[in-house]
């Protein structure tokens, strides 16, 4: 182990960490690293995240406003926009947004922001870990060199390394501290002291040989994802056509105990990972020269999907002998996934943008999301009531909150369409399933 003082500032909590982005994956480690008694700082650059979370008002399903709060009675948790405080910190874990532009390329100005943040206060003996996703090189080749510009020679007096978050918002089944963490450092120093910081708070690390590995370790996990949802969905468009349950076919082939892993059809992609990482990727390789071809696929299957729901929707209408022009459809979900609030890239925006320009009148109804714009127009929430329900042509459940009235829905409207088998063991003629 390494003779730098950073090991028992670790060992014995006493190290003052700083996660810099306060969102879904910023949040939750902040608060675990608390908890474990570290006196941590969150920085964010957005003061609506900061204020609210110095009130201890959580915005994560898995944060709850209580812990927030004990923690920040206790001293052990300070959100700020004031990144001065690096000057202080032992350990530096960055967790802000990897978006895609326009164009599907990685778009890394947040990353190079926040390191340009950390590496200008360079402070002899620091850790600092991403966490983003990015592509495979990232920490490497552009973190690197920030820091050595200012005098830091890694893995002896500065411990930089790759280490993915896999938290999946609301998922009450594998909580932060469950879920084994990667660690990939740029030297064998700077993985052991990486991996000695998440022993803290993890029951397992998977230390690598290097961050590269680290980094595409997480690409291959969600490209692992998208391409088998991908396929799930191209398996439901032929089921179609064969006049067969996708369901029914993927039930019964889950029962092999193994080399078989289910995944099921749905209205497409959301959320800020299982779309986007695999371009990461797929940009990296075109760089070199190779063609990532399943990723490519996969993109075009899977962003196919809304449009199959509103063709969904067509039908429906069409049983009732109406025309999608004119007609009234109400979208139950418009989060990506059940029982959070976070709709960026959710495929019911699409479903409802595309039902829009086909001339429906559309409105939808989410428990987690009160308001919601879309093409420039500003839409409420509408409350299930089954007289409500009833007044729409066709609903459709796009995303399967817990707290949904199904039941309301399946008695109460005229037709539906169900892209998340949330009506399964239900029989109706008025419900068409993906
Ligand atoms: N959300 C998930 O389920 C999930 C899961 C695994 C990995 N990830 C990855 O983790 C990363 C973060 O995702 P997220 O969902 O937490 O994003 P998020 O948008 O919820 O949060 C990011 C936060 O960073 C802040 N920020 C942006 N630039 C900043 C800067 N320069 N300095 C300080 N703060 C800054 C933003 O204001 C925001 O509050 C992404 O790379 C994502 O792909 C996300």
């Amino acid at each position: 182990m390494s003779q730098s003082p950073l090991v028992d500032l670790i060992r014995n909590h006493t190290a003052r960490v700083a996660v810099i982005g306060q969102g879904y994956v910023g949040l939750p480690l902040a608060v675990e690293y608390g908890r474990v008694g570290f006196a941590v700082t969150g920085l964010d650059t957005d003061q609506d995240r900061v204020v609210p979370l110095n009130l201890g008002r959580s915005h994560s399903p898995d944060v709850s406003s209580e812990d927030l709060g004990a923690l920040r009675r206790e001293g052990r948790y300070e959100a700020t926009s004031d990144f001065s405080v690096l000057e202080q910190s032992d350990v530096v874990i960055i967790c802000v947004p990897t978006p895609l532009r326009k164009s599907k390329d990685p778009d890394i100005s947040y990353i190079v922001a926040a390191a340009e943040q950390v590496a200008a206060r360079f402070r002899p003996h620091q850790l600092v870990v991403l966490e983003s996703t990015t592509y495979p090189g990232t920490t490497e080749e552009l973190l690197l060199p920030m820091f050595e510009a200012r005098g830091a020679r890694v893995g002896e007096n500065f411990f930089l390394a790759f280490s993915p978050e896999r938290i999946d918002p609301a998922n009450r089944a594998f909580k932060l501290h469950e879920i084994p963490k990667v660690v990939g450092g740029v030297t064998a120093a700077c993985t052991e002291m990486a991996a000695l910081l998440y022993r803290q708070i993890v029951g397992r690390v998977v230390p690598v040989s290097s961050p590269k590995v680290a980094e595409l370790a997480k690409l291959y996990e969600n490209v692992f994802r998208n391409v088998n949802i991908a396929m799930a969905n191209e398996f439901a468009l032929m089921c179609r056509r064969l006049d067969v349950s996708t369901r029914e076919v993927i039930g019964a082939a889950a029962s092999k105990p193994f080399g078989f892993m289910p995944f099921y059809p749905g209205p497409g992609l959301g959320g800020h990972c299982i779309p986007i990482d695999p371009f990461y990727l797929s940009w990296k390789a075109r760089a070199s020269g190779f063609e990532a071809r399943f990723i490519e696929l996969a993109g075009h299957v899977n962003g196919h999907m809304p449009e199959h729901v509103v063709d969904l929707v067509s039908q429906s209408l069409n049983n009732q002998g109406k025309a999608v022009h004119g007609s009234r459809v109400l979208v139950l979900g418009v989060a990506y996934k059940a029982d959070i609030d976070d709709t960026r890239e959710s495929p019911s925006l699409d479903i409802m943008t595309t039902l829009v320009q086909r001339g429906a009148r559309v409105d939808y109804s989410d428990p987690h999301v009160p308001d919601l714009e879309l093409a420039g127009r500003k839409l409420r929430s509408v409350p299930l009531t089954a007289a409500k329900i009833r007044g729409y042509d066709c609903v459709v459940i796009a995303t399967a909150h817990r707290d949904l009235p199904l039941g309301e829905v399946a008695r109460s409207a005229r037709g539906i369409v169900d892209t998340r088998n949330a009506l399964r063991g239900r029989k109706s003629k008025k419900i068409v399933r993906i």
